[in-house]
């Protein structure tokens, strides 16, 4: 037990005490709680755990991590078969949503995209395709960091998540860490199989994305028979998604980040500046509602900041959901709008959190003699305690990730051999584009 009574991640595993053996790192993260060297309980794997301490979030960062403004090297569209292609067919554009929008509205028509894996293998195809247009290859940074958007947002929120842990796959593959989310079967069967309760409010989130967005820029009403309420968009797919991949840099990792772009206000310029994130919150109806709404704006705030999305339009909902007022918040001015507050959070503390966590991360998966382009850590976060990693080393837990596809851990084998077979040629950046590495507003 640490001095503040929390557990750390090693306390809650079994521990056989054989310190002859530990080799990996562990690293106190405040320098509070002395080092740990674990090994894990699995009798079979000689690999080792490395923790690194859940942070303190009263204590002030007094050397703040810089974050880059990430800029849009790519999109691509899912079509409504989910289908990758390199277009922007599935961009929308923001129009005002009507007032009193029901949220309900053809719930039974959603053509819902089943939760998968956290696969990164559209990321990659990007990556892939960047590569081999001379037009865009310049632009590709060396890549410390490939990931998804939304696992970057769990990581940084982590100093702040109270409830909710999750795990990583990661692999290390010529100086490049990709991190994807692990979900076992039985959690993914979990999520599929939501309540009826649940599985309605979501829908209500992208009901609201129909409400708001358009084809074209400004708003097309279907014909007068459809049926349709005013301002309707469309009825639901959620295989449908418009996704940028953008360029970024936090503390010393350069990173490549892919995520859904819900609309782009007025003209599309190719740049994150007109991004729009759409969001639904019930209505707040006291301080405890409103409490409640300052906590969720720091995710609201890291998915918008990690892709560069300048505006956040909520939509504020009563539970059977019809949409009362809407409030547009400007991303950067978030943190100040919480500062004080009971619920207060410091993104300062997120990014610093993060920083030390990648180079915790990179740190223990360049130990060790027994690694390769193809092993696989498995990252494990939990409230109020830790990060902990481990490699994979049991064949049942390798062939869990890769799940019988081809893949090398849960890289797709094409990526893998284009990349494990080549070293990275750092590419010079350009005075274009290093002239827009300005840092994001914090
Ligand atoms: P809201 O955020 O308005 O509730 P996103 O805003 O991230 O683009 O996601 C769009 C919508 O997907 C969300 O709208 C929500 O309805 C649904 N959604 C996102 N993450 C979810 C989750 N973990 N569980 C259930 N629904 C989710
Ligand atoms: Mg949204």
């Amino acid at each position: 037990m640490s001095a503040t009574g929390k557990r750390a991640v090693a306390d809650l595993l079994d521990d056989d005490g054989d310190a002859h053996n530990s080799l990996l790192h562990s690293q106190g993260a405040d320098g509070h709680r002395p080092p740990k060297k674990q090994q894990t309980s699995t009798p079979s794997s000689k690999s080792y755990l490395s923790t690194l301490s859940y942070p303190s979030t009263s204590t002030p960062i007094l050397k703040q991590t810089p974050f880059q403004q990430p800029s849009q090297l790519i999109s691509f569209s899912y079509t409504p078969e989910y289908v990758l292609e390199f277009t922007d067919s599935a961009l929308r554009y923001f129009v005002d949503p009507p007032v009193g929008a029901k949220l309900d509205y053809g719930y039974e028509r959603w053509v819902r995209k089943p939760d998968e894996r956290g696969r990164l293998d559209g990321l990659l195809k990007a990556i892939s395709h960047i590569r081999k247009d001379p037009m865009r290859a310049p632009n590709l940074p060396e890549i410390g960091l490939v990931s998804w958007r939304g696992v970057m947002t769990k990581m940084l929120a982590a100093p702040y998540e109270e409830r909710e842990g999750w795990d990583l796959n990661v692999m290390f593959v010529n100086g490049t860490l990709y991190l994807e989310e692990h979900l076992t079967e039985a959690r993914l069967k979990e999520k599929n199989d939501m309540e009826p309760r649940q599985r309605r409010q979501s829908y209500f989130g992208y009901a609201f994305e129909s409400y708001c967005t358009s084809e074209t820029p400004t708003r097309q009403n279907g014909p007068p028979s459809s049926g349709a309420p005013f301002g309707w968009g469309g009825d639901v797919n959620t295989n449908v998604q418009w996704c940028s991949v953008v360029r970024t840099k936090l503390g010393d990792t350069r990173m490549v980040i892919g995520g859904e772009v819900d609309c782009i206000r007025g003209r599309y310029t190719g740049k994150t500046d007109s991004f729009v994130e759409l969001k639904t919150s019930l209505v707040i109806r006291g301080p405890h509602d409103e409490g409640r709404f300052e906590k969720k704006l720091l995710k609201f705030y890291l998915q918008s900041f990690l892709l560069g999305v300048p505006e956040i339009l909520v939509g504020f909902r009563t539970p059977a959901g019809v949409v009362t007022t809407t409030q547009t918040f400007k991303t950067i001015h978030l943190p100040r709008l919480v500062r004080g507050k009971p619920d207060a959070w410091d993104p300062l503390i997120c990014l610093d959190w993060g920083h030390r966590f990648l180079t915790f991360l990179r740190k223990v998966v360049q130990a060790g003699d027994d690694v390769s382009s193809s092993s696989v850590w498995r990252v494990r976060f939990v409230p109020s305690s830790g990060v902990s990693v481990e490699l994979l080393s049991g064949q049942p837990d390798i062939d869990e990730v890769v799940n019988g596809e081809e893949r090398v851990g849960f890289l797709p084998r094409w990526y893998w051999e284009e990349v494990a077979a080549h070293q990275q040629t750092p590419v010079k950046q350009t005075t274009a584009t290093a002239a827009t590495l300005t840092d994001w507003q914090l």
